[in-house]
């Protein structure tokens, strides 16, 4: 059966590999639209990317613009790891496609409403867009067929600080919201994420495919991202956000616990930490804990056979 989604992203490398990975598996994926958020750059760069990379995979589905920033806090961004726009590395030709006008969540909430058990929110920036989704009107959440998140860290280190991932600490208080709604969640934190790095094998690989826009475009984004992160923090990039995608189409790529999720708001020095209860098999949410690599991987290039 199809799965239709909405993906809401804030269009950096890892996002983009997300929303090819969804391109390439549309045998099974359905994206009914895409929302951009401001998170890994502002929201007017990460709008720009992800319309410049639909419109070169000829992916048909609507891009609108969501929140320019947190619910509460004060806006953090990662220029430090995306680069000054937030996607550094692929050149677009001069885009035709605009973005749908009107609200993205109004456009969300309408379509999660008038489709009632259809529809999986994946979010794979900062989670604002779907916390005011949640609090614009009461039917939304039990609407929803899913929640599918990248985001968090349970049993593992922060990546912005020692307690926070980024997705996180950009909009605690939008996290907490969502933890707290009641609906179906399955969220992939780093302690699973850093446990999928791109590999020298992996890009070889890629070099080696016959040419493709989305050939071109991995390889300049990486050419970007993996300098970038042996930098930052001197290892491969994780490929966090296409968890989210990969666990729509294999479940079976990853093994899950399923615990109770609160989020420090309160705290100074652990603001944004995602704090896990006990296991429950009761609990509405899970988290992904350990990833098969190579079904990963081989399913990443199962859908690049597919994009243009
Ligand atoms: O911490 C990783 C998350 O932050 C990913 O979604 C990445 O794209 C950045 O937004
Ligand atoms: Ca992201």
């Amino acid at each position: 059966k199809m799965k239709h989604i909405i993906m809401d992203v804030d269009t950096g490398h890892d996002d983009a590999v997300a929303i090819a990975l969804a391109g390439g598996l549309n045998d099974e994926i359905i994206i009914d639209g895409f929302i951009a958020t401001a998170g890994n750059q502002i929201r007017e760069y990460t709008l720009e990317n992800t319309l410049n990379l639909t419109e070169a995979l000829e992916m048909e589905a609507p891009v609108f613009a969501g929140s320019i920033g947190p619910l509460l806090r004060d806006r953090v961004l990662a220029g430090n790891i995306h680069g000054a726009n937030g996607f550094e590395g692929p050149v677009f030709e001069k885009r035709k496609k605009k973005e749908c006008m009107g609200n993205g969540i109004r456009w969300a909430i309408d379509h999660v409403l008038s489709h009632p058990g259809e529809i999986t929110f994946v979010s794979v920036g900062p989670w604002t867009d779907l916390a005011v989704c949640l609090k614009s009107d009461e039917r939304f959440a039990s609407s929803l067929k899913e929640i599918v998140l990248m985001g968090g860290a349970v049993d593992h280190p922060g990546n912005v600080t020692p307690s926070a991932e980024f997705n996180v600490f950009a909009d605690p208080e939008a996290a907490e919201i969502v933890f707290d709604s009641g609906v179906p969640i399955t969220f992939f934190p780093l302690d699973v994420t850093l446990k999928l790095l791109l590999t020298q094998e992996v890009l070889d690989k890629v070099k080696k495919l016959p040419e493709s826009r989305y050939k071109n475009i991995f390889l300049a984004s990486m050419g970007f991202y993996v300098p970038s992160l042996l930098k930052a923090h001197g290892e491969m990039p994780a490929m966090h956000d296409p968890c989210t995608i990969a666990y729509l189409y294999d479940p079976s790529i990853f093994k899950y616990s399923y615990r109770p999720i609160s989020v420090e708001t309160k705290g100074d020095k652990t603001y944004g930490k995602t704090i896990g209860g006990k296991e429950d098999k009761n609990s509405t949410t899970k988290m992904a804990v350990d990833v098969d690599t190579d079904k990963f991987w081989a399913l990443f290039f199962k859908a690049v056979k597919n994009l243009v």
